[in-house]
């Protein structure tokens, strides 16, 4: 779970939701690259973030596209956040003796236009917060600065710095995060997509 290293977070704001995630690939202490993808497009209004090992989640990430296309076609509507969540966690549980090593984090909004954020274990136990979830090499640090930085109702610009610090901020006590990071900011009309500038070594 912590060979290739991440730091993974989701916070709740007013109305929004932001997900974000390091761009670190490593080998233990050798960074290989420093713009891997963990966060994945769901739906128009969620995402999700796998942390743990790089090709679990590249071959989880895809698993989830096709499910997610497979539910979208039977059922002529786009799948809920929280009916993703299942989705994702019957899936980590069918391999409950032989897991994928990846921790996923969800956030999205639902037809309501409700905040929902989610984190798993690798066997699919959910965890749904009400204010952040957090996962990856760097969750120690994560929750630190999340009990530290996160407050309720946080407009979309607000929880956009508040989440950036977060991250930037944990990944720079965890060797095997940072190099690098991406925050997607989700509100009822567009999401807000920016990669943050981090410390490189
Ligand atoms: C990620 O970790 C696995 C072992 O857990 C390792 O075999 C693999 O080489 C690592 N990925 C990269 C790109 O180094």
């Amino acid at each position: 779970m912590s060979y290739n290293g991440s730091a993974m977070v989701a916070m709740v704001g007013k109305n929004c939701v932001a997900i974000a995630a390091d761009q670190r690939l490593g080998a233990q202490l050798m960074t290989v690259s420093t713009d891997f993808q963990k966060i994945f497009p769901a739906t128009a209004k969620s995402y999700i973030g796998l942390a743990g090992l790089a090709t679990d989640v590249q071959t989880l990430s895809e698993k989830f596209r096709f499910k997610i296309n497979m539910y979208k076609l039977r059922e002529e509507r786009e799948i809920e956040p929280r009916t993703l969540s299942h989705m994702v966690s019957s899936t980590l549980y069918e391999r409950r003796f032989g897991p994928y090593f990846v921790e996923p984090v969800i956030a999205g909004l639902d037809k309501n236009n409700q905040p929902f954020v989610c984190a798993m274990d690798l066997i699919g136990c959910v965890d749904i917060a009400r204010d952040f979830v957090v996962a990856g090499t760097a969750s120690d640090s994560l929750f630190g600065m999340c009990e530290s930085l996160w407050e309720p109702d946080l407009e979309p610009e607000d929880l956009f710095e508040t989440i950036s610090q977060a991250l930037l901020n944990a990944v720079d006590r965890d060797c095997l995060s940072g190099w690098g990071a991406v925050v997607h900011v989700i509100t009822p009309e567009r999401v807000i997509t920016r990669n943050l500038k981090a410390r490189m070594d």
